[in-house]
């Protein structure tokens, strides 16, 4: 067992990349039981059993991207595609607002009919209705211009995953076109900006090697993010990544007790895609240091077109339904979702 090493991080809050990559080939599951026990008390400390929640809206499935792994890829020639008007995401944050709601994601594909106007026009739409609340976006890559127009216009927070430190594997999960140094430059420009940032990636990712988990942790340290999302890749049926194997709950849980354990108040989501790989996915990720839950608010009729992988969970309930649902899930684990702006820190 490595008590040692654990014990480091947990005091520190730091590891090497070396002795990260050691703790994550060398994991038991007492390993992990030791270490989500701390992470669970560093979370405990910052936030007390509170679990902060945020309304998915899933504004758009065009994308004219074509990351290999991604269902939305343009290049799918299966997918169907919708986009909402700026009345049907007001309408979804005020079912929201309803339903105790004080953060909503507008998350989408990128997708170019959502101008700097028309998204400037519906983030200080939403802030004007709902002032006690903060508005977190989630639409991929644009210019320095365009961040700090949405920035202007009231969006607190912006999350764009990195999806890995290793240049090379970046390269291997994105066509030509993309580049790791246009994401990274992103990455820094938000927080320049004064946005709260997120950053993250998938765990299991194709072609990923201990050796690009370490270097993800060591960014995540060094970039000091205000949340971090990880979650399991999940395949696709249409896209190139069809036949690779998933990545599992067990490993995702392990990073996100690392990741609490190196950035103490971060806020971290338990994803909806731990939730599809295990049915008790997103309990568990609360038990391994997760504060952050972040159900479904998009219409129904729309939800199973936003298919980034296969067998997505929450595509056929009503927004009341997940909100519940999750509330009943963190009760189970002894905490308590709470109707919260729920900033970093806070
Ligand atoms: N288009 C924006 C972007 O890429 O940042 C936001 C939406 S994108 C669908 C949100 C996240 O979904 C990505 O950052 C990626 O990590 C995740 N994702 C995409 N395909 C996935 C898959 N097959 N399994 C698990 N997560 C996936
Ligand atoms: Fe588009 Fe985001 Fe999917 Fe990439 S991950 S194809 S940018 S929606
Ligand atoms: Fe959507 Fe459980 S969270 S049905």
């Amino acid at each position: 067992m490595q008590t040692e090493l654990i014990e480091k991080l947990y005091k520190t809050g730091d590891l090497s990349a070396e002795e990260l990559k050691g703790l994550i080939e060398n994991r038991s599951t007492d390993d992990f039981e030791l270490l989500s026990r701390y992470a669970r008390q560093r979370c405990e400390e910052s936030y007390g059993d509170r679990v902060f929640t945020r309304g998915l809206i899933e504004i758009s499935s065009y994308c004219k991207n074509d990351c290999l792994y991604c269902g939305l890829r343009r290049s799918n020639g299966n997918a169907e595609r919708y986009r909402l008007s700026q009345e049907e995401i007001l309408a979804c944050c005020e079912n929201g607002y309803g339903l105790g709601f004080r953060t909503f994601v507008l998350q989408g594909g990128e997708d170019g009919y959502y101008t700097d106007e028309f998204l400037c026009g519906v983030v200080s739409e939403i802030k004007e209705k709902y002032p006690d609340c903060a508005v977190t976006l989630s639409l991929g890559e644009r210019s320095r211009e365009s961040f700090q127009r949405l920035f202007d216009a009231g969006a607190d927070r912006y999350l764009l995953r990195h999806e890995t430190a290793d240049k090379a594997h970046y390269e291997r999960l994105h066509p030509k076109e993309m580049s790791y140094d246009n994401r990274m430059r992103c990455l820094s420009d938000l927080r320049d900006i004064g946005y709260q940032v997120g950053c993250g990636f998938m765990v299991g990712s194709p072609f990923q090697t201990v050796d690009c988990l370490a270097a993800d942790l060591r960014f995540i340290k060094e970039f000091q993010p205000h949340m971090v999302g990880i979650g399991p890749f999940i395949r696709h049926k249409d896209t190139p990544f069809a036949d690779m194997p998933d990545g599992t709950a067990e490993l995702t849980l392990f990073l996100l007790s690392v990741v609490r354990l190196l950035l103490p108040k971060v806020l971290l989501p338990a994803t909806t895609a731990l939730g599809t790989i295990s049915p008790t996915g997103r309990e568990q990720g609360l038990m391994a240091g997760a504060n952050v839950v972040m159900p479904n608010l998009s219409p129904v009729l729309v939800r199973k077109k936003y298919s980034l992988y296969d067998n997505k969970i929450c595509t056929g309930e009503e927004a009341a339904e997940c909100a519940g649902c999750l509330e009943r899930r963190v009760s189970s684990v002894g905490r308590r979702l709470v109707c919260e702006r729920g900033d970093y820190g806070s």
